[in-house]
């Protein structure tokens, strides 16, 4: 990688800034000054320090966060908060997207990430990585209304044109309060399957992701960065 580019992305500065650093002979790979914004380094191996301090390549972000209601789940919106704004300036360098969208009035996990490959085995339906949801419900939940929800049920308002849904679970934890989890992530979709054994659902937050739950320490808008035994949790349990 270019060293501008590393300086740019490790330190948040900008090229230009990142420049003016290097003229000043600020900056040193593997023990000598470079003064050349296009010297190669290799993010692995090299040592690069700047202004005597070592820096660390970061290449992948996984963040976890408490989303609280109000918050568009996007990247940019004309009109809305989104959840973007709730991270530090720092994350702004890494591009990040949204592994598994929440509605604006949805609380609880969400993931965000730069990873690709991630991103699309935590959403595809393929993988089967179920997320857990807690809703408050309005209306009779019969057995037979689990039963359907569990083995599926046909969305017919929304966006999209019918859809049967792939079997579901569903835990009744107490009156109106219901666990489902479900492994597709369809607009409005624990919404629009309750609606369609009748019942309303007043408050929704998401419990887990895989084997990955909501870390409760976590107050509403706060979030933190995942560990690598955290980041094997997610395709396991589901
Ligand atoms: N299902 C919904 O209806 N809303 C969400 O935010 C997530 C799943």
């Amino acid at each position: 990688m270019r060293l501008d580019k590393f300086l740019a992305h490790v330190t948040g500065n900008s090229r230009s800034d990142v420049k003016k650093f290097l003229k000043q002979k600020k900056v040193r790979v593997d023990g000598a000054i470079i003064t050349s914004p296009g010297f190669q380094v290799d993010v692995d191996r090299s040592v690069v320090t700047a202004f005597d301090e070592e820096l660390f390549y970061q290449q992948f972000v996984y963040v976890m966060m408490n989303k609280p209601k109000g918050y568009l789940s996007a990247t940019k919106d004309g009109a809305d908060a989104t959840v973007m704004e709730l991270l530090d300036a720092y994350y702004d360098r890494f591009d990040l997207s949204i592994a598994g969208r929440l509605d604006k009035d949805t609380e609880g996990l969400l993931l965000l990430t730069n990873d690709g490959q991630f991103l699309h085995e935590v959403i595809t339906p393929k993988k089967r990585v179920y997320k857990k949801y807690l809703a408050q419900i309005e209306g009779e939940l019969t057995v037979a209304d689990i039963t359907a929800l569990e083995n599926g049920v046909v969305i017919k308002d929304g966006k999209d044109a019918e859809f049967t849904t792939a079997p579901a679970r569903v835990n009744v934890v107490a009156s109106g309060e219901v666990e489902i989890e479900i492994c597709e992530g369809k607009f409005h979709q624990v919404r629009r399957m309750f609606a369609s054994v009748g019942c309303r659902v007043v408050y929704l937050k998401r419990l887990s992701i895989g084997g990955l739950a909501l870390d409760e320490y976590l107050e509403l808008g706060e979030y933190r960065e995942l560990s690598e035994e955290e980041l094997d949790e997610i395709t396991k349990n589901t």
